[in-house]
């Protein structure tokens, strides 16, 4: 495995770029760096077979023996996130249609339908050809499968797959027609040949067939997966194989469910928010990286049981620039390093970065890059230089974070939140599991993530936010933990439908209603504008409800309003535990407060509660031994009480450690 040695560190390397000339010099460079692990021809498709069947693999030879000799290690990758031009012109066909039915052309990258026979088959044959030449290749790793699995098509080959993936999935019609119940616009269906793909409609679609076609189309791209690992696998079984996955909608899978066919649970992330808002995006996307990794763990025969670490990579960032729409924000100096420790503190085991050289042309010419178009003269090589240093000092850190709060996450809730037809547009899933994390993150608060039916010991406090679909089988794990003693917070738009998109009957959240003591009888979405006020002080915004309790307390009330004196936070204790209900999205200060408490009666703690604000602290736990990253997001100096000894100075540290502004210290504590 790629994590049973050092902290990788490395990034995407494309030497089909660049002239020969410039190879010795990235790996000269790359030495420098401390650079271990490249992923290699991820988009060099057409250079390696110009034409069907013809492969050109001399360079490619070129290029491993050299970075095999500058004892730097290689991820291969497949190349087929993006087809050559000879194949889209061999086989239209395999070009993606769009939900308008617009066939798209060869032009970009991802241009391909991952249904078609045409392009599984091509796919196969270069991965093929690759493994044939190099599963021996002693600079090789392991494989680095496709590059972010983030394509949709709506073509015939795609609605012939969607229709025998739902017979599978329901077995018969009368079955299919009650899930997506049909019998609402006169939408039954008597013959699977009826059933398309969810083209662009007259007007509002069915959500049933919406959710149905997202999953098939996360099964479709994980068989594309699966496939060539197993080809991959057979040529050398020693090898690492995964693929990179993406926070949010662009890679459009659940990563959960993908998890336990990977090898090693990779993930790519950009933030979007300049401002902290990318630290606190940086220590959601870990969380949930985390998470996956845990959950293949968890699930794979002979793995680490629950609470064990389970290793997963930072597989791409941005060395420097934040792309923000419309203009690049430049890293501020030190925000590299921080945004690479804050993955590493999370679990990640190294941080591996798109690019390892800025190309001249192309559509991502002003990507940043490790090196950059000023060369390696530069700020961003000398902070380069810096990190893999860093990396190296931190090469004892091992075991999981340490976390009693967990968020849970279900891919399958935030599709349904984007159905149209919903009481509100407004609502993002994405954005409630932001918020949620945000609000424990400025608290101090570890934070694993689960999704339903993960094992819950050891969690004193689980928040749902907008958990909207909830099935039987997690209304009864819910139910169980609470019973249990444990506390949950439950957001609204959690447990609103079941699996199939299908309203729950008898009030609002109809998976929770008893075990939250309350139900909301009618929902009030507000306007982007508009804000409630509560009775603490606090506002909610987005979303309000009229509750009826039956059997929780009231902890915050609405005040004014057609909702004037009645419940927006209510609390339920159920068996040995306690279950909060928030029927709004409360401000930022208000959610952390009340996530405080939350946490508080769980018996919950901080990770390091002297810890300043601003300062984000992380501990790592291997049995006795443990690591305290302190990470200053601030731009002044910052004193922090603990003792160890730091291994980025190697400085040992009695009663307090100083931070520089935007500096860090990852203290090997003292044990016991
Ligand atoms: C990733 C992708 C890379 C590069 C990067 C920067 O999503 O895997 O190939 O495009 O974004 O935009």
């Amino acid at each position: 495995m790629w994590t049973d040695g050092p902290l990788c560190y490395g990034g995407d390397y494309n030497p089909e770029q660049w002239p020969a000339q410039v190879w010795s010099e990235d790996v000269a460079l790359m030495r420098q760096a401390g650079v271990n692990l490249v992923t290699v021809g991820v988009f060099a498709w057409s250079r390696l077979e110009p034409a069907p069947g013809r492969y050109t693999f001399d360079w490619l030879d070129q290029v491993l023996d050299l970075l095999h000799g500058g004892g730097v290690r290689v991820a291969l990758a497949t190349p087929t996130a993006s087809p050559p031009p000879w194949f889209s012109l061999a086989h239209p066909g395999a070009l993606p249609v769009t939900a308008d039915g617009i066939r798209l052309h060869h032009g970009s990258r991802d241009t391909y339908c991952a249904a078609t026979p045409a392009y599984r088959d091509a796919a196969l044959r270069i991965t093929t050809a690759l493994a044939d030449r190099y599963a021996h290749h002693p600079a090789l790793a392991g494989w680095h499968v496709h590059n972010e699995y983030g394509t949709t098509c709506h073509c015939e080959h795609t609605a012939r797959a969607f229709r025998r993936w739902l017979t599978t999935r329901h077995g018969d019609l009368a079955a299919l027609n009650d899930a997506w119940v049909t019998s609402f616009w006169s939408q039954h269906y008597s013959d699977w040949a009826q059933i398309s793909t969810p083209r662009a409609t007259q007007y509002l679609p069915n959500p049933g067939h919406l959710l149905d076609f997202r999953r098939f189309w996360s099964d479709t791209l994980l068989a594309a997966y699966t496939e060539q690992r197993d080809l991959l696998r057979a040529a050398n079984p020693a090898l690492t194989i995964t693929t990179n996955y993406v926070l949010g909608d662009w890679v459009p899978v659940d990563h959960a469910r993908w998890a336990t066919e990977v090898d090693l649970v990779a993930v790519d992330h950009y933030p979007s928010a300049v401002d902290g808002g990318a630290e606190e995006q940086t220590a959601l996307a870990a969380d949930l990286a985390r998470g996956w990794a845990r959950h293949a763990a968890h699930r794979r025969p002979g793995s680490p049981p629950a609470g064990g670490a389970a290793a997963w990579l930072l597989m791409e960032s941005a060395p420097n620039q934040i792309h923000t729409a419309g203009r690049m924000h430049t890293k501020e100096p030190g925000r590299m390093l921080r945004h690479s420790l804050a993955h590493v503190a999370r679990g990640s085991h190294g941080a591996m970065f798109f690019q390892w050289r800025a190309p001249v042309g192309g559509a991502e010419r002003f990507h940043s890059a490790l090196v950059p178009h000023a060369g390696p003269d530069s700020r961003v090589f000398r902070e380069t230089v810096a990190l893999g240093a860093a990396l190296r000092q931190l090469s004892e850190v091992r075991g999981s974070v340490e976390a009693a709060v967990a968020l849970v996450v279900d891919a399958a809730s935030g599709w349904a939140l984007r159905h149209p037809g919903l009481p509100s547009a407004l609502p993002d899933y994405h954005d409630e599991l932001a918020a949620a994390h945000r609000a424990l993150w400025r608290s101090g608060y570890a934070c694993d993530t689960l999704t339903p039916g993960d094992p819950v010991d050891g969690y004193r406090l689980l928040v749902l936010p907008a958990l909207y679909l909830i099935d039987d089988d997690a209304a009864e794990w819910l139910r169980g933990y609470v019973d249990g003693g444990g506390h949950l917070l439950v957001t609204y738009l959690s447990g609103v439908a079941d699996e199939h998109a299908r309203v729950r009957l008898g009030g609002y959240p109809g998976a929770l209603r008893e075990l939250l003591g309350a139900y909301a009888e009618e929902f009030h979405p507000l306007d982007a504008a508009d804000q409630v006020r509560l009775d603490d002080g606090g506002t909610g915004r987005i979303w309000a409800e009229t509750l009826r309790l039956t059997g929780a307390d009231t902890v915050v009330s609405y005040t004014g309003g057609v909702l004037d004196a009645m419940p927006a936070v209510t609390r339920h204790r159920v068996g040995a535990g306690t279950a909060w209900y928030v029927s709004t999205r409360l401000d930022d200060t208000s959610y952390r407060r009340l996530l405080d408490t939350a946490a508080r009666a769980a018996g919950v703690t901080t990770v390091c509660p002297d810890a300043p604000e601003g300062v984000e602290a992380v501990r790592r736990r291997d049995g006795a031994a443990s690591w305290l990253f302190l990470l200053n997001h601030t731009d002044h100096e910052q004193r922090v009480p603990a003792s160890g000894v730091d291994l980025l100075t190697a400085t040992p540290i009695e009663r307090a450690v100083t931070l520089a502004p935007g500096g860090v210290a990852v203290l090997r504590e003292h044990k016991g």
